[in-house]
C-alpha cells in the first residue's frame, strides 16, 4: 500500500437501492447493493417503505462492503454520501449514518450530488471502459432524470436539455404496467424486445422544443392503443407481447437519438456518455455504439454494474472531491432537490 492510497467508503440510498462502496483511488474494491424488492407489488416506489428497508439495510451492506474490499474502517480516509437529488426519507438514512461514521472515525466527510455521479461513474478505473476526453455530451437516463448535460470538467457540467414531464425510465417502467408486467418493467420491455419487430406497432415521436423531451403523450398513447387493440381481441398483450415491447423501445430509442443529434449539431461535440439506470438498455446500447459509424461519434457505454444506482458512482465523486479537499461537514443536510 502507498501512503498516498485513498480509500473512500461511498454511501447511496437515495431511492429504493441501499448500496455502500469501497474505492481505493479510482479503482473499485467492491460495490454492493441491495434492491428493495418490496415495491414489486406497489407497481412503483414506496416512500415510507424505502425509508424503512434502508434503516434495515445499511449496517449489513455497509459491513459486507468493507468485508470485500478486506479493508479496516480506520483505513479509511473519508465517507462520502448521496445528499440529493432524491426521496427525503431515504437519502436521510444515508446522510445520517454517513454523518455519524465520519465523526467517529474522525475522517473528513464528502456530499455527492446523484446525477453527478451518474455521469462521473464514467472515470471508474476500468481497463475495458475508456474515460471520456472533456468537453463531453453526457445523457442522462434513469427512473427520475432525463437529461443531456454538457461536461466540461470534473464539476463544471451544464444541463442543456431535459424532461419537461416523465423521465425515460417511468416512460419505460408505466408502458410495461399497461401491459400487465411488475415493477420495475424497463428490463423486462428490454429483454421481450429482443424476441420482437420494432416496427411492428407506430407510436408518435413528440415535438417539444430544442433539447427538451416529453414522454407523457408516448405513454397515453400506447395506453389507448392497448385498451383499443384488447377490445377487438382480449388475448391481443399475450399475442403480441415481444412485438408491443420491441416497438415501444424503437419509439424511446428513437427520441433520444433525435435529441442527441441535435445536441451534437448545436455544441459541435461528437463525444457521446450515456449514464443512469436507463443506460443499461440493450436498445440504447446498440444503437450509440452504431452511431459511430453512422455519425462518426465517440460512444461511452458504462459498464453495467455502474449503471442502475450504485454507491460505486458516489465513491468515485467522493475520489475527486477529497483530491480538491472539497469537504463538508455534520451540518450538512439531506436535499430532495439538487441541482447539478
Ligand atoms: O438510475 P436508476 O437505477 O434509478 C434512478 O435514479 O432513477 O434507474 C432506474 C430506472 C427504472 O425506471 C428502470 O426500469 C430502468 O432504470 N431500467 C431500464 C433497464 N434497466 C433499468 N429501462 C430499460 N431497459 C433496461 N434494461
Ligand atoms: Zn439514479
Amino acid at each position: 500500500m502507498n501512503n498516498n492510497d485513498v480509500f473512500i467508503l461511498a454511501i447511496e440510498s437515495s431511492c429504493d437501492d441501499t448500496s455502500a462502496a469501497v474505492l481505493k483511488n479510482d479503482k473499485v474494491l467492491s460495490n454492493v447493493v441491495a434492491n428493495q424488492k418490496i415495491h414489486e407489488e406497489y407497481g412503483g416506489v414506496v416512500p415510507e417503505l424505502a425509508s424503512r428497508a434502508h434503516q434495515q439495510n445499511i449496517v449489513p451492506v455497509v459491513h459486507q462492503a468493507l468485508h470485500r474490499a478486506n479493508i479496516d474502517k480506520n483505513k479509511l480516509s473519508a465517507i462520502a454520501f448521496t445528499r440529493g437529488p432524491g426521496l427525503m426519507g431515504s437519502l436521510l438514512v444515508g446522510t445520517s449514518f454517513a454523518k455519524s461514521l465520519s465523526m467517529g472515525l474522525d475522517i473528513p466527510l464528502i456530499d455527492v450530488n446523484h446525477m453527478q455521479a451518474h455521469i462521473l461513474a464514467h472515470f471508474i478505473d476500468e481497463p475495458e471502459f475508456p474515460k471520456p476526453e472533456f468537453p463531453f455530451l453526457a445523457l442522462t437516463i434513469s427512473g427520475g432524470h432525463t437529461q443531456i448535460v454538457l461536461v466540461k470538467d470534473f464539476f463544471d457540467m451544464e444541463v442543456i436539455g431535459e424532461t419537461i414531464d416523465d423521465a425515460v425510465g417511468e416512460a419505460f417502467d408505466k408502458s410495461a404496467k399497461v401491459l400487465g408486467l411488475p415493477y420495475p418493467g424497463g428490463p423486462l420491455i428490454d429483454r421481450n424486445a429482443k424476441e420482437g419487430n420494432p416496427k411492428a406497432f407506430e407510436f408518435p415521436i413528440p415535438k417539444v422544443g430544442e433539447l427538451n423531451f416529453s414522454f407523457s403523450g408516448l405513454k397515453t398513447s400506447i395506453l389507448y392503443f392497448v385498451e383499443k387493440s384488447l377490445e377487438q381481441d382480449p388475448e391481443f398483450i399475450e399475442k403480441n407481447m415481444n412485438d408491443i415491447c420491441a416497438s415501444i423501445q424503437y419509439t424511446i430509442v428513437e427520441i433520444l437519438m433525435k435529441k442527441l443529434r441535435k445536441a451534437v449539431k448545436i455544441t459541435g461535440i461528437n463525444r457521446i456518455a450515456i449514464c443512469g439506470g436507463v443506460s443499461a438498455n440493450s436498445g440504447i446500447r446498440n444503437r450509440l455504439k452504431k452511431a459511430e459509424g453512422d455519425y462518426g461519434w465517440t460512444t461511452y457505454i458504462p459498464k453495467f454494474e455502474y449503471t442502475t444506482d450504485n454507491a460505486a458512482m458516489i465513491g468515485i465523486v467522493g475520489y475527486h472531491k477529497f483530491l480538491n479537499k472539497d469537504f463538508t461537514d455534520e451540518t450538512a443536510t439531506a436535499q430532495a432537490r439538487f441541482s447539478l
